[in-house]
């Protein structure tokens, strides 16, 4: 008897292992420059689609292929993501959890990333390179919000998971991960300092 938690929405948080972190970080840091730099492509992919901002998402969209560093990330990141199968429970039997796509993303002040989810994904995700103090987290969005036809608003002091929008923080050396379905944003940068992000996707094969 009494309350049943049902149907979970999971989102990780976790931390790049300590040994090494700042100088890779560092690494990752000029990469994400230097790749702006090169990548005309996606400078003009990103005029019309990301204003004010540069993302690799439509032209160099597989970094863990192409860069030493970036495929580091992926082995870095291999144990948080098995984690997070774990946690929800997913049967990899005889299947495996790969990266599919890996890109990066630099907002400078006012740069806004509106509403969206990952198609064709199963977990996806987003490692924290450099966020100025000040800088947005990572919106999620209740995966119910259109279903909540007659719903009351939620109390000021309600639980994080009752509320129909959650920001988790985006910090240095930080990684979030999410299954692909769920819906966010990233609100619009309000310092004067650019924040990098490397995002991620994961299919099961
Ligand atoms: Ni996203």
């Amino acid at each position: 008897m009494g309350l049943q938690r049902l149907f979970p929405t999971l989102v990780y948080r976790g931390r790049l292992k300590q040994t090494g972190r700042q100088a890779f970080n560092n690494r990752l840091l000029h990469e994400c420059r230097q790749l702006r730099l090169d990548d005309a492509g996606g400078r003009r992919w990103s005029a019309k689609n990301y204003p004010g901002g540069y993302t690799s998402y439509n032209s160099v969209n597989r970094m863990h292929q192409v860069s030493p560093t970036f495929a580091e990330l992926e082995r870095r990141l291999r144990r948080h993501v098995r984690s997070f199968a774990a946690a929800l429970q997913f049967d990899l039997t005889q299947r495996e959890l790969t990266m599919t796509d890996c890109w990066v993303n630099i907002m400078p002040r006012q740069v806004v990333h509106g509403l969206h989810l990952h198609p064709l994904s199963t977990l996806s995700g987003t490692y924290y390179v450099k966020t100025p103090r000040g800088s947005p987290g990572l919106k999620f969005e209740d995966p119910r919000l259109d279903r909540f036809m007659a719903a009351p608003p939620r109390i000021a002091t309600s639980r994080t998971d009752n509320r129909p929008w959650v920001i988790v923080p985006a910090q240095e050396g930080a990684l979030v991960l999410f299954e692909s379905w769920l819906r966010h944003e990233v609100p619009p940068n309000p310092v004067a300092a650019e924040r990098i992000s490397i995002s991620f996707n994961y299919s099961w094969f």
